[in-house]
């Protein structure tokens, strides 16, 4: 990866969940990645789009690795014994289909799975139970793969067409833009006196920071945002999103088929044990 462990790390200071008192926000949380991951499944569709056979062999083994990941995450229910809630219409968002190969590696991959490790690597240092974080390694270590393949093709294309780099500019700062909003959703309905909670606006804010250093190092962004003005960063997401809407107008028909397959996953009788464990009581973290 183009980042390491280290420099995507964040210090909890020790802070964790309880696997009871804190049932309800982590089925929560769990809900958000079970989501993810039962999409992350559909990757397999992008094999017609593979530029090459190396390229076509990863996102096979990808495919079963994602299976995996789910399985990984209705073990982490039972063991909370929760059952799954709905999950943010960000996180729905940013799991939307992407129009492209470029903005799939790019976006779905560098980024989107780079966000994703984040979280995986702060339930890593929260989570009071060995055998369950033993569990999550394994998937870390995956998704770690997944955000080098993500990079690696996006500085392979962005060398072979530098205008790329302009086109999934703006799509960048939208995401980024979906991450604050969400960082305030949150702090409005979660007890920010919980020793891991309370962290989570520097943690958010350390998200941000890598994303960004990400961006320099896979050479989507030629200069730090701060030295981007707001015009500018506008600019750059108006350009994309006209765009994307020009190139595909059929976009949201497509968006919406991949979070329909999702749902329809998700009431599969493959998920129906966590489906019916005991229900928490998410009613503040919804919608
Ligand atoms: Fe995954
Ligand atoms: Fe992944």
């Amino acid at each position: 990866m183009l980042l390491t462990r280290d420099e995507m790390a964040f210090d909890f200071k020790g802070a964790k969940f309880d696997r009871v008192r804190d049932r309800d926000l982590l089925a929560w949380i769990a809900s958000q990645f079970l989501y993810g991951e039962v999409t992350g499944v559909q990757v397999g569709h992008w094999i017609r789009r593979a530029p090459d056979v190396e390229s076509a062999r990863f996102l096979a083994r990808q495919c079963v690795e994602e299976l995996q990941h789910v399985d990984v995450f209705k073990e982490f229910f039972r063991w909370l014994d929760a059952r799954p809630v709905p999950v943010h219409p960000v996180v729905k968002m940013l799991s939307g289909e992407s129009s492209n190969w470029e903005e799939h590696v790019a976006l779905e991959m560098a980024q989107g799975e780079g966000f994703v490790l984040m979280i995986f690597y702060a339930l890593l240092a929260t989570l009071d139970d060995e055998k369950m974080v033993k569990r999550l390694e394994a998937a870390v270590r995956q998704e770690e793969g997944h955000v080098e393949f993500g990079e690696e093709q996006t500085q392979r294309l962005i060398a072979r067409d530098p205008r790329a780099r302009k086109r999934l500019l703006g799509l960048h700062l939208l995401s980024l833009w979906a991450i604050r909003r969400f960082e305030k959703w949150i702090r409005k309905r979660v007890d920010m006196s919980h020793a891991v909670m309370r962290l989570m606006p520097d943690y958010l804010k350390r998200i941000l920071e890598v994303t960004e250093l990400r961006l320099m190092r896979v050479g989507i962004l030629d200069k730090p945002l701060a030295q981007m003005g707001r015009m500018a960063k506008f600019g750059a997401i108006v350009r994309a999103l006209v765009g994307r809407f020009g190139r595909k107008l059929a976009f949201w028909r497509w968006f919406n088929r991949k979070t329909d397959l999702t749902n329809t996953y998700m009431a599969d009788p493959y998920l129906a044990d966590v489906m019916a464990l005991k229900a928490g009581n998410p009613w503040k973290l919804q919608g």
